[in-house]
């Protein structure tokens, strides 16, 4: 299959932290990834790093045979890269469609789009994430479902062909996060490549071609959704987390106890 994305050897130092050491991938067309691992892995780093947020230090990122290392976010989203944020960041005193409106204005498509085509095409978008009928309303008076709602209508507005989602499903309740696996299987449906970092492992291992597991910055595994949850490696990049919590907790309660407390 055509790769949509090609990382090489890429690598992100914060001073001494090596937050992504070294990472080779490639996507291909029409793949939904999932990018799990441990807090403070370099997930998020690694996504900044793809979408020009970051500039690395080190390596080479190609979109479709086309060399993106040192271009900016939004000359990549001119190219189809699109992203969500963790944190929803809409324009608060705008309304719903004003907000879809801008990326569909300065998105891929953007520089062919007048303005009530920009309007149109919000429209469209906010009625296939479920929010055409909050269309009008500001931005601010959304609940954290439908924040994350107006996140996917923006990054899709601007008519991306590879999309990038970080952590879709955080705080969301069980009902509304198969809501939102339904709606990121029609993204890829539509013929979108999707990389999307999760921490609900049963969502990943449900919606994922693949998955790639970060750990202290370097690609600890890579496969299919049955293989990573047999590796050995990463159950204990996992279990060893839980376990350490779980070791310290013990030693709190045990100093505790000395101490006379409870
Ligand atoms: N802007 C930054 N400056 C310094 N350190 C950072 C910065 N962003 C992330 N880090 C560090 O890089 C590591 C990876 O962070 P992050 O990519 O946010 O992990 P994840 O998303 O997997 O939880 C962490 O140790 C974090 O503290
Ligand atoms: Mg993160």
């Amino acid at each position: 299959m055509a790769a949509e994305l090609e990382v090489r050897n890429l690598t992100k130092r914060f001073g001494g932290l090596v937050a992504v050491n070294d990472v080779t991938a490639s996507i291909s067309r029409g793949e939904i990834v999932g990018l799990i691992g441990p807090n403070g892995a370099g997930k998020t780093t690694f996504v900044n790093l793809l979408t020009g947020t970051l500039k690395c230090s080190g390596g080479e990122i190609v979109y479709r045979d086309r060399r993106i290392t040192e271009l900016e976010p939004h000359q990549r989203c001119r190219l189809g890269l699109a992203r969500t944020f963790q944190v929803p960041q809409p324009f608060i005193g705008l309304t719903v469609e004003e907000n879809v409106m801008a990326s569909a204005l300065f998105g891929s498509g953007g520089a062919r789009r007048s303005m009530p085509q920009a309007r149109a095409r919000a429209r469209e978008v906010l009625e296939w994430v479920g929010l055409g009928a909050a269309a009008a309303n500001p931005a601010r008076t959304l609940t954290t479902a439908g924040l994350k709602r107006l996140e996917l209508a923006r990054c899709l507005a601007s008519d991306p062909s590879l999309v990038f989602l970080d952590e879709p499903l955080s705080g969301l309740n069980q009902a509304e996060v198969k809501e939102s696996l339904s709606l990121i299987r029609s993204i890829r449906d539509r013929g979108m490549t999707i990389i999307f970092i999760e921490h609900i492992m049963q969502a990943v291992m449900a919606i994922s071609d693949r998955v790639i597991v970060l750990a202290n910055g370097t690609k600890l595994a890579e496969g299919t959704p049955q293989e990573i949850v047999r590796n050995a490696d990463v159950q204990k990049a996992y279990l060893g987390d839980v376990g350490g919590a779980v070791e310290r907790y013990a030693r709190l309660r045990k100093g505790r106890e000395a101490a006379g407390g409870r």
